[in-house]
């Protein structure tokens, strides 16, 4: 059996593998409906978009509610250092619309909606092309809806909005999207990723899945072919940056998870399983299976800063405590990255940044909080450097409107 059952199958540059040799390949599924949810649970497939909630408990929240239901399937990838869902979708669209069809029928809802990033044009034609040849009975309660460019245009409740008012900004819960979603009917939210992978598990079973599960890795940052790579769940961090080439200099940290994960210093991060739960279990978060090596001679601080100041201006702009609260750990993070520190900055970083998760109606303020907290770690000396008022020239960009 193949070691890369999502990628598995024509070479990635032919492009989206067609309905015919997609089921020649795999055959059809033998599992669907109640079976599948238990095939879920066993398998203990986490969501892949950021959360890692199981999937299995998901369907089964919104397949025990009354009256009509609805299902998106993420694939906003909003994340900037990720590229695993665009390469999903354009390579292999129907395991995707598979795991659609299959997440629909198990939880009872009417109407799909494949929501996909503006931005990720070939993935969305790639979808578009793999429907048409999907059966008429399929295509009827199918529909793609287009992200706009923003990073929180992912979140689940973004795109419900985005879906019935047309516009992704995330609401305060509850009512949260199992409960009430699309057209005010309980909504399944998965990613794209997780959809497929219970596509395989629907194929293969649950105690297959346990035991030879992958999951899409984005490797990025400081390596010799920066890419998706497929791999078993459990592999570690240094398994994969050398399927992608290896790093060429040498890495102080990796940034693990994407924007919303955090820094790892490089000597603890080689042997990290890639398992959201046994990761979860060393302190750190899988996210959406970003790794990204930074290398020995950029200053974290100043990288740290650019994030932040990055994340700050993503904010939706709707919670007090997720703008002002952002937006002043990123002035205070640019401020030490130039060498123009104030007293007490370090102090207000680390108090900041413990008090902010949970303040905002979703959870982007989150993110930035916990990358900052790893950093803070992380990047001790650097900040050492940067607080006795000195700057360095991987923070000169960052210079511009600080006071
Ligand atoms: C700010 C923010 C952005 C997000 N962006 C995405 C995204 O682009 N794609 C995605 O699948 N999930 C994203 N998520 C997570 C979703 O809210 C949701 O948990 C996910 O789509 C559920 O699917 P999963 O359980 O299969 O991971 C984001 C969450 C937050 C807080
Ligand atoms: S926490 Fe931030 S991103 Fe989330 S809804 Fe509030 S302002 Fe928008």
């Amino acid at each position: 059996m193949s070691l890369t059952p999502l990628l598995d199958g024509p070479d990635l540059r032919e492009g989206a593998e067609p309905a015919a040799r997609h089921l020649a390949r795999l055959g059809p599924s033998l599992l669907s409906g109640p079976e599948l949810i238990d095939a879920l649970d066993q398998s203990d497939l986490r969501g892949r978009g950021g959360a890692g909630f199981p999937v299995g408990r998901k369907w089964r929240s919104v397949a025990g509610r009354q009256g009509p239901r609805a299902l998106i399937a993420n694939g906003a990838e909003g994340e900037p250092l990720s590229f695993k869902d665009r390469l999903l979708m354009q390579a292999r669209p129907h395991l995707v619309l598979d795991g659609a069809v299959l997440a629909a029928g198990a939880v009872g809802a009417e109407q799909i909606v494949l929501y996909i990033g503006r931005e990720h044009s070939a993935a969305a034609d790639a979808m578009l092309h793999a429907l048409a040849e999907r059966p008429a009975t399929e295509r009827a309660r199918i529909r793609i809806s287009r992200a706009p460019v923003a990073y929180v245009s992912g979140e689940e409740t973004a795109a419900v909005q985005f879906v019935n008012r047309g516009v992704a900004l995330p609401m305060s819960v509850p009512p949260r999207p199992f409960e009430a979603g699309v057209g005010g009917r309980p909504t399944l939210v998965q990613n794209v990723e997780s959809l497929a992978a219970a596509a395989l598990i629907a194929r293969r079973g649950g105690a297959w899945y346990r035991s030879s599960g992958t999951l899409l890795v984005t490797v990025t940052g400081a390596v010799a072919r920066p890419g998706v790579v497929e791999t078993p769940l459990g592999t570690p961090v240094a398994e994969v940056v050398e399927r992608a080439g290896g790093h060429p200099g040498s890495v102080q940290a990796l940034l693990l998870g994407g924007y919303f994960g955090g820094w790892v210093a490089a000597d603890e991060a080689w042997d990290l399983p890639l398992h959201p739960e046994r990761l979860r279990g060393t302190g750190h978060a899988l996210g959406c299976g970003v790794v990204a090596p930074l290398p020995a001679d950029r200053c974290g601080v100043a990288e740290t800063a650019r994030i932040v100041s990055y994340l700050a201006g993503q904010s939706a702009g709707q919670c007090g405590p997720c703008v002002f609260g952002l937006g002043a750990i990123a002035e205070t993070l640019r401020r030490i990255a130039v060498g123009r520190s104030r007293p007490d900055d370090l102090a207000r970083l680390d108090r900041w940044s413990a008090e902010l998760p949970g303040r905002g109606a979703c959870r982007h303020p989150d993110g930035g909080a916990g990358l900052v907290r790893s950093a803070l770690g992380v990047f001790a000396d650097d900040f050492a450097h940067h607080l006795a008022r000195r700057g360095c020239a991987a923070a000169r960009p960052l210079t511009a409107g600080v006071a």
